[in-house]
Formats: C-alpha cells, sequence, structure tokens
C-alpha cells in the first residue's frame, strides 16, 4: 500500500470567498519560492512572543503545522481558543468557521486572524441563513417547528450557529456528534432533530451510534420546494438531515475498502463519520481526527492501516509511524483545497503584518450573532465529556 504520491487535484472547494468579498491580500505576499519563508516565521513568531497563539488543524500543510501552538481538530480548537485570554492576537490556521468560532469564544480584547480569506469550507457554504430560515418556516407551517431542536455541526458559518442558538439547539463536533444528538432528544418526548450542514455525519450518528432507523431519517434539499419533502414525511422523521456533505469525505467509496481488503490482509480501515454511510458501514473504526490520530498512535507495531481522511493528516501519520503500514484510502480523494489555502506565504504575511502593527484578515462576528452563537456554542462546551465511536 502507498500513501503519499498523490498529486494534488483540483477539488470542488465551494465560493471562492476571496473574490466574493473583494478582498485581495493588502502589502507583500512573500513569493513561495522565497528561501527566507521559515527564517521569516521563526523571527516574526519570536518578536510576538506571549502576544500571539497560533491554532493548527490536523488538515493544515506540515509547513504551517510546524508553527502552531497547539494542533487539533475543531473541538480541541475550539476550547484552546477560549483557555487562551492572555494572547492578544490568535492565529488560525484551518478555515473561516473555525475563526469564526474562536472570535466568539474569545474575549473582547483579543483578535483572530485568518492567514487567507479564501480559506472557507464548501460544506458550510451548503448551508445558507436564507435558506435555513425558508426552512424553518416550512416546519412551522406542516406543524412540528415545535418539537424540533436543531443542532448544527461546527462546519457552518456564525449566522446558523447563531439561529440554532436562537431556536435553543447546540453546536456539535465529530468527536461529540453522538452526546449532542443525545442531548437534543432529551429535551422533550416527542423531539425530532433538524441536523446542519453533513448528512453524513447526522446519519452515522443518528443510525450507528444512537440505533435510529434509516427510515427514521429524511434529507432536506433546500433547492427543492419544501425540501423536497411531504408534510407527512417530516412529521414521521425523528430526524431532518440538511443536504449537505464534505467534498473531500464524501468522495471515498465503498468499493475501494473491498479493493484493499482483498489485497492487504488485515487491513483495517479507519475514516471520518462526514465519509458516507455505505462506507462507514464498511470501515473498522470511525471518528474524528483526533481519534484517528490516537488510534494510530494505540496501534501495534507492523499493524496496517488505509485511513479515510483529509491527506496532509494521513501523510503525516504515515511518516510519523514508519513501523506501522499506513495508506490513504482511496487514490481519487485528494487534499482539501480550502484548507491548503493558508501556506507558509499567507502565515509569514500575516505575522509579519502584526509584527509591524497591522492587523489584516481579521475575523469580527457582529454583537448580536456572536450572542446567540456563543449559547449554541456554550451548549455544546457544557456536554459531558463522551465521545467517538469504535
Ligand atoms: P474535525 O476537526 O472535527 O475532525 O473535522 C474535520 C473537518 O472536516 C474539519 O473541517
Ligand atoms: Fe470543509 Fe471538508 Fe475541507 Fe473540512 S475537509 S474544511 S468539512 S471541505
Amino acid at each position: 500500500m502507498t500513501t503519499v504520491d498523490l498529486p494534488l487535484l483540483p477539488l470542488g472547494r465551494g465560493r471562492d470567498l476571496t473574490t466574493e468579498r473583494g478582498v485581495e491580500c493588502p502589502g507583500d505576499l512573500p513569493a513561495t519560492s522565497d528561501p527566507d519563508l521559515v527564517a521569516r516565521a521563526r523571527a516574526a513568531k519570536e518578536a510576538l512572543g506571549e502576544r500571539v497563539f497560533v491554532l493548527g488543524h490536523h488538515y493544515q500543510r506540515d509547513e504551517v503545522i510546524e508553527f502552531a501552538d497547539v494542533t487539533g481538530d475543531s473541538f480541541k480548537l475550539a476550547r484552546e481558543a477560549a483557555a487562551r485570554p492572555e494572547a492578544e492576537f490568535i492565529v488560525f490556521c484551518g478555515v473561516h468557521f473555525m475563526a469564526e468560532s474562536a472570535d466568539i469564544l474569545t474575549g473582547k480584547h483579543q483578535q483572530v486572524i485568518l492567514p487567507d480569506l479564501a480559506a472557507g469550507c464548501s460544506m458550510a457554504d451548503m448551508a445558507r441563513l436564507a435558506q435555513v430560515e425558508d426552512a424553518w418556516d416550512a416546519l412551522v407551517e406542516a406543524g412540528v417547528a415545535d418539537s424540533v431542536v436543531p443542532v448544527t455541526y461546527m462546519n457552518s458559518s456564525a449566522d446558523i450557529k447563531a439561529f440554532v442558538g436562537r431556536h435553543g439547539g447546540t453546536v456539535c463536533t465529530s468527536s461529540n456528534a453522538e452526546t449532542a444528538l443525545e442531548w437534543a432528544f432529551d429535551q422533550q418526548p416527542d423531539a425530532k432533530v433538524f441536523f446542519f450542514p453533513d448528512q453524513h455525519l447526522g446519519r452515522n450518528t443518528a443510525v450507528l451510534q444512537l440505533g435510529l432507523s434509516l427510515d427514521d431519517c429524511v434529507v432536506w434539499n433546500p433547492l427543492q420546494p419544501n425540501g423536497g419533502l411531504t408534510t407527512e414525511e417530516l412529521r414521521d422523521a425523528r430526524i431532518i438531515l440538511w443536504r449537505g456533505h464534505c467534498s473531500v469525505h464524501g468522495r471515498f467509496s465503498a468499493d475501494v475498502v473491498d479493493e484493499l481488503r482483498a489485497t492487504i490482509p488485515g487491513v483495517q480501515i479507519l475514516v471520518h463519520p462526514e465519509c458516507t454511510h455505505d462506507v462507514v458501514l464498511k470501515a473498522d473504526l470511525v471518528g474524528s481526527t483526533e481519534f484517528i490520530i490516537q488510534t494510530i498512535e494505540a496501534a501495534p507495531s507492523g499493524s496496517a492501516w488505509a485511513i479515510g481522511t483529509e491527506l496532509n493528516l494521513v501523510k503525516r501519520l504515515a511518516a510519523a509511524h514508519p513501523d506501522k503500514q499506513i495508506g490513504f484510502l482511496d487514490k481519487n480523494v485528494c487534499y482539501c483545497s480550502t484548507m491548503n489555502r493558508i501556506d507558509l506565504p499567507h502565515f509569514v504575511w500575516a505575522m509579519e503584518s502584526l509584527v509591524a502593527g497591522n492587523v489584516v484578515n481579521r475575523i469580527e462576528v457582529d454583537a448580536d450573532t456572536e450572542h446567540w452563537a456563543n449559547a449554541a456554542l456554550q451548549r455544546m462546551l457544557e456536554l459531558p465529556g463522551k465521545s467517538h465511536r469504535d
């Protein structure tokens, strides 16, 4: 099994937020070929000292991860951001929704910076506030809204989190989706969950962890009138899944799992719950990026693994564990192109700008959105600590 020789292919990454927001990188973005980039990043970090805290999501490039004070999945990074009140600047090496959550969870005296504003998330872009509000109106019309508890995946924009907060719901991550759904179903005897925006995480958690049937799940298609559902289907459903998906994890296929098992005796399949239901059903283990890392760390020498998550992380795990056979689950899947927008030139540019006294690419959530999104995030942070399925 080979791991790491995959070409970087262009992959659907949603809209280009740079163009859409009319934002260009002000000042001088260093050239990728600049041989001094590493030294410049080091010097800027040293100059800023305790004033800056750098967070790095597990899917970031090695060149950026090298400068992270903490690496983690989106749940861990949200907690870490909240736990650093002394840092004046939080430089978030991840994607836009993560930086928004960090801004919500940090104090007013702190500023959150996303080194490239084009680092969005195609999944988060699949649920727009106006669409979600229309969907809620349809639930009211169908007479079911009173029993609906909304739950949104961390991978959603701040205004969706605020919508969920306003309607008594919670945020979840791939580390705590089971606990979040249990909490939601416990809110009232006949509770229904409306889950945004990742149908796969919602379905995998509801069916494989909570024991619901596939018939208990319906999919709300925001591009169809009434979500493409009848009033009866809405009334009968236990969980309404927003029709969104991850453009990286949604590409792993169940056929490859069969092929690998046939060619690599004893291979274990370890996947992220954003993968489709048929892939997760065929996997041996499923869990968040943090879970994937812990599993590989604890695995015996000589064990064989095929991992279905973002390629940067799989490559890093393969390099860190040469005594284990670690492969990427599928040759047709590639890097998350928006995560990869944060490269060393953007990092250096953001850090050197801070040294020069210019805060660039600040992510700032407006006060009303922040209030309600924070309500949903705090509910998540208060959930009991149970996580992962294996
Ligand atoms: P976690 O960080 O929760 O594992 O999610 C993976 C992901 O897709 C982040 O964008
Ligand atoms: Fe979004 Fe998927 Fe990329 Fe995560 S891996 S940022 S969910 S597109």
